[in-house]
């Protein structure tokens, strides 16, 4: 993938949408064309997808898809799944898509690291469930507190709430460094059945560090046994020295990979607390659906390839529609850690001003992303999304199969999604202005077949590879995150001041806060 990428408002395709975007047709009356909707309506590894709900005709879908081929879309896909190097700015290829490639495929060399962590992970969790891993009193281990942020927390902690957890063991997720999270994971654990799983592929992470050293404390404290932290310790990292100063066993840390960016690596040992809730066989599944969705991004043409057309409907909604919000609708329980983790895989991914050759990119790239669950969401926010004078655009997501017996309730969730959808396009204007509801937004609609492991891995993937054609069109880089750095050097300075240092180097401000917490902390100890 070359770094010197055309900036996308130079391209011809680019102008012509444009002009296309000067006098467009309402959704409600691009609907009546059935070869359109045709156009828009596709299947892949088990995910449905209704895009005619988009503010787009034939001739834009045209040009939105001529937009990506004159941004070099056949020869990016082509470098990011050979494993060149298209993280630019760190010099690294981007092989997530590796890490659920079948034994008997994938890249040479990439191929056996991978097969031989998942064999790992297979037998870590065969003997944690199975009871033959026990800990320093010889009990048998009954809760898992897993410690990581960001990238190396958000997927686990989505997939055990989506897929669920059999009820073996009880997992518990830490990322925050707010002391009560921590303390409410460790109520009512048995330090002597416990097992800490810290997850952190630099294993410098601030939040995650101080959280296990907590946990490492409540552990000595209460068995008073350093030499039972090989049996309750394990680590996922990428830096085994720094876990080993820690305290844990090398034997005792499964690889994470540079080649593997932090909110890709699911896929990767990460994954532990989704074989641990639900089997090895749960997991091989989750990789299983995402595989099948890599296979289709790899080999469907533009025009039916799903992740790339919703690529497109979210850059002609950002640029060219003046949407500067994307909501993730679900309309399933289970999927309400989703807008979380997709505001760090896409707002992480494709939240960047500048493209890979370091140029400004003079467009807007990645929109706010927020979302919730329906119908809760109706009750709060939709009220703004219905009347409010903000362009945004949405996806709904749900699953056509009920997960209770409770099938009349499912049926009520899904006319609630699908009638959202329907107010959202057509609106309401034949009644007193106060109540018109104008509609004409753009929204999609993602039907899973079903929310099982698979088609979760499914979906992930789905968006993943949304994110790099947006960033292909966009001609930026995806798999770096500069941007987050700045405020964790900040935090430094601070936290000294805070336990006392001098801060009147501070900004007016700063100091002025510093100074509350001085003295109102310290008044209400
Ligand atoms: O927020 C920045 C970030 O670097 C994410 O990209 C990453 O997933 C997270 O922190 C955690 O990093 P690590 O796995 O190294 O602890």
């Amino acid at each position: 993938m070359s770094d010197h990428r055309p900036a996308p408002t130079t391209l011809s395709a680019w102008q012509t949408l444009a002009k296309l975007s000067q006098s467009l047709p309402r959704v409600d009356e691009l609907i009546v064309d059935p070869s359109r909707n045709t156009a828009l309506r596709l299947s892949a590894a088990g995910v449905n997808a209704d895009l005619s709900r988009q503010r787009i005709s034939a001739a834009i879908l045209a040009e939105l898809l001529d937009l990506a081929k004159q941004s070099g879309f056949a020869d990016n896909r082509r470098s990011l799944l050979a494993g060149e190097i298209v993280n630019t700015t760190e010099r690294r290829p981007a092989l997530h898509t590796e890490l659920r490639a079948p034994a008997t495929a994938g890249l040479p060399g990439i191929r056996e690291q991978v097969q031989s962590t998942l064999h790992r992970v297979r037998a870590f969790t065969q003997q944690i469930r199975e009871g033959v891993w026990r800990g320093c009193t010889g009990r048998a281990v009954q809760t898992v507190v897993f410690i990581g942020i960001g990238g190396s927390h958000l997927g686990p902690e989505l997939a055990v709430r989506a897929i669920g957890n059999d009820g073996r063991l009880s997992i518990r997720f830490v990322a925050n460094i707010d002391g009560s999270t921590l303390t409410e994971a460790l109520r009512g654990a048995d330090p002597e059945t416990t097992l800490f799983i810290t997850a952190s592929k630099s294993f410098s992470t601030l939040e995650t560090l101080e959280n296990s050293r907590s946990a490492r404390s409540w552990f000595l404290e209460r068995t008073n046994q350093s030499a039972g932290l090989a049996k309750h310790f394990v680590a996922i990292s990428a830096n085994v020295p720094a876990a080993r100063d820690f305290g844990i066993d090398p034997e005792n840390v499964f690889p994470m990979w540079d080649w593997v960016g932090g909110r890709y690596s699911l896929w990767s040992a990460v994954g532990l607390p989704v074989a641990l809730a639900s089997g090895y066989d749960t997991f091989e599944s989750l990789l299983a659906g995402a595989h099948a969705m890599d296979q289709h991004f790899a080999t469907a043409e533009p025009h039916r390839n799903l992740p790339l057309l919703l690529a497109l409907a979210s850059i002609w909604n950002t640029n060219f529609l003046g949407a500067g919000s994307h909501a993730m609708l679900c309309y399933d329980d289970r999927l309400s850690l989703l807008p979380d983790y997709l505001q760090q895989l896409e707002m992480e991914s494709n939240g960047k001003r500048v493209s890979s050759s370091g140029q400004p990119v003079e467009v807007h790239t990645m929109p706010i992303l927020w979302g919730g669950t329906g119908t809760a969401g109706q009750h709060a926010y939709h009220q703004l999304l219905h009347q409010g004078t903000r362009a945004f655009s949405a996806d709904f997501v749900f699953s056509a199969a009920s997960p209770t017996e409770l099938d009349h309730h499912h049926r009520w969730l899904l006319s609630h999604a699908i009638a959202q959808g329907q107010a959202m396009m057509q609106g309401d204007r034949h009644t007193t202005s106060e109540k018109q509801v104008p509609g004409d937004h753009p929204t999609s609609t993602l039907v899973l077949e079903q929310l099982d492991a698979f088609h979760l891995g499914s979906l992930l993937a789905l968006f993943e590879h949304k994110v790099f054609c947006q960033g292909s069109v966009w001609g930026i880089n995806p798999f770096d995150q500069w941007g987050v750095e700045l405020g964790k050097r900040l935090a430094n300075p601070v936290f000294e001041q805070l336990s006392g240092a001098p801060s009147n180097q501070q900004d007016a401000s700063t100091q002025y806060l510093i100074h509350q917490i001085r003295t109102v902390g310290r008044n209400t100890l």
